[in-house]
């Protein structure tokens, strides 16, 4: 029982997002904002994806070791950084010929509307997936320019990672 409560919710909703709802491909860049017990499992189902950057992203700097236990290959601290944190990761996303930057895949696990915007944002232009996994709080509302998705990023959410309970757990 103590091993089966995490399927129950944090182990099935975090690789659920990752297979399921934003099915990632090998290769892929992506980033994880907050790394509780659901940001640590979108991290392990990346891994299994064969996603080939992972970053994670939290203001405790405890969860970085935990975060390279699950396959976490950087870790940012927004409270660390000079400047806003999403031109910091757009910038870290820059690679090879591809000098525009942004993740592939962004999963916001920590419930704050300003993250989800950030997790968004951070996202690459044309073709961006950003998952909306943490829940706000109640009333509140996301915001966003609509320049950010008219240029091709898409903002989803999942419940549960997607899965269905009976047979996928
Ligand atoms: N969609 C679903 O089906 C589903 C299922 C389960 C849980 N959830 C939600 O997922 C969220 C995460 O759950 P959890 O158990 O992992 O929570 P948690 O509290 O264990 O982890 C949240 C992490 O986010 C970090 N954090 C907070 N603010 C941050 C910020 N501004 N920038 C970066 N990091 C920040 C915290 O330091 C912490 O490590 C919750 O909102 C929970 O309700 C959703």
């Amino acid at each position: 029982f103590d091993k089966i409560c995490y399927i129950g919710c944090g182990v099935t909703t975090g690789i659920g997002a990752v297979i399921n709802t934003a099915k990632v491909e090998q290769g892929a860049t992506a980033v994880v904002f907050g790394l509780g017990g659901i940001g640590l499992n979108v991290i392990q189902g990346l891994r299994l994806a064969g996603a080939d950057m992972i970053i994670g992203v939290d203001l405790n700097n405890d969860k970085k070791e935990w975060g390279e236990r699950f396959g976490m290959t950087h870790f940012v601290n927004p409270k660390e950084i000079d400047g806003d944190i999403v031109p910091y990761l757009v910038n870290m996303t820059k690679r090879g010929a591809d000098q525009i930057g942004g993740a592939d895949y962004t999963f916001d696990c920590t419930g704050s509307t300003k993250v989800m915007r950030q997790a968004l944002e951070a996202s690459h232009r044309g073709w961006g997936k950003s998952v909306v996994i943490g829940v706000a709080g109640a009333g509140q509302e996301i915001s966003t320019r609509p320049f950010q998705l008219v240029t091709g990023r898409t903002w989803m959410g999942t419940a549960f990672g997607g899965a269905r309970g009976r047979t996928d757990v």
